[in-house]
């Protein structure tokens, strides 16, 4: 079975996606935006055979299997379960809502109409951190004591954009601190604690915020994460016999280390490759579909809401608000 893509949203993210993928041999059928002026150009720009000029458009098109949802953090939910209602699979850009409690009601209404869903966390579908699992599982670097990982970027200032917009989810968490929150948890599992510092706009968003997590049996993650500050953006994962040091940009596909417990470089891999993670990221999804198994595998939509709950609980602790919040 071919599975047949539709995109709503015609964004940054909507098009490094689609151009990716259909590199890679994936199927787009159909592209709904809020104009159906949008729709058209986009679907004639990436050869999409079909426009609509509504989201709800795109999920009533009979021949369109999977749903890629590639709006602002703001409008995951609602627009995830527009599809799901319609009957589609469903992969949710990260962060997959702004709540745990929109997450939970998202999963539960695809488990209801049996549809795949998962958040797009494309990351973790890259090979590069398949073998960082493995190095990790077959106990090369000894039990792991420490994750340190950045994201930071210096992203546009105006405060209609939505990363600095509360309205549309903005701060620096849901849209870059999710990448090492979410391999830390990939790597140690859901922290037992969290502990949050964090630096607001005027407009109410985290621009910077640091979280220390500490996980089952001790072992902790410092992370920290920007909008408006570069860095070199590494990460290592640091054991007591050893430690994996992933280069700039350590989230896309880069080169890594491994060392012994003396620093000493044993093992060097190259995860550079032809692909972006994206198209890894929507054959992993397509499998889904395709055998029916809906959730579970490397970003399985139960960790999705922990991570979610993770992240409503920084957002408690250092200020950060959104119209969601109020239920
Ligand atoms: N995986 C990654 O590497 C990656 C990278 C960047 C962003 N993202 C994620 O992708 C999502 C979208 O980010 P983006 O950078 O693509 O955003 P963007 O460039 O602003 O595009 C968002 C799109 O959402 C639609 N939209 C619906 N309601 C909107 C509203 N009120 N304001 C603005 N746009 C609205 C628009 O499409 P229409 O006009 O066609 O309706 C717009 O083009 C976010 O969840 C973000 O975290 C992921």
């Amino acid at each position: 079975m071919t599975v047949r893509w539709g995109v709503i949203g015609t964004g940054g993210i909507a098009r490094s996606f689609v151009g990716d993928c259909t590199a890679a041999g994936v199927e787009f059928v159909a592209v709904g935006s809020r104009t159906l002026e949008s729709a058209r150009s986009f679907a004639a720009e990436f050869g999409i055979p079909r426009a609509h000029g509504s989201y709800a458009d795109l999920v009533a098109d009979d021949e369109v299997d999977a749903v890629y949802v590639a709006t602002p953090h703001s409008r995951h939910a609602e627009d995830a379960l527009l599809a799901i209602a319609a009957g589609k699979h469903v992969l949710v850009e990260k962060a997959f809502t702004i709540t745990a409690d929109e997450a939970r009601r998202v999963v539960d209404a695809a488990r209801r109409a049996d549809v795949a869903v998962m958040e797009a966390m494309w990351t973790r579908f890259l090979p590069q951190m398949a073998m960082v699992r493995e190095v990790v599982a077959e106990g090369r670097i000894g039990r792991v004591r420490l994750v340190e990982a950045t994201h930071h970027q210096a992203l546009p200032d105006d405060p209609r954009h939505r990363l600095n917009d509360p309205a549309l989810g903005g701060g620096a968490m849901l849209d870059l601190g999710i990448y090492p929150i979410s391999f830390a948890v990939d790597v140690l599992g859901i922290p037992t604690s969290v502990v949050a510092a964090g630096t607001l706009s005027e407009q109410g968003v985290d621009t910077q915020m640091g979280l220390v997590l500490t996980h089952e049996g001790g072992a902790q993650s410092m992370l920290h994460f920007g909008l408006d500050l570069r860095s070199p953006n590494t990460a290592s994962v640091i054991g007591e016999d050893g430690r994996i040091d992933l280069d700039s940009t350590w989230f896309t596909p880069t080169t890594w280390r491994l060392r012994d417990r003396d620093g000493v470089v044993v093992e060097e891999f190259d995860g550079r490759e032809e692909l972006t993670g994206y198209g890894h990221e929507a054959r992993a999804f397509e499998s889904m579909v395709t055998s029916g198994t809906h959730e579970g595998g490397l970003m399985d939509p139960e960790e999705t809401i922990a991570i979610m709950a993770l992240m409503d609980e920084a957002r408690r602790q250092v200020g950060v608000r959104y119209a969601a919040d109020r239920g």
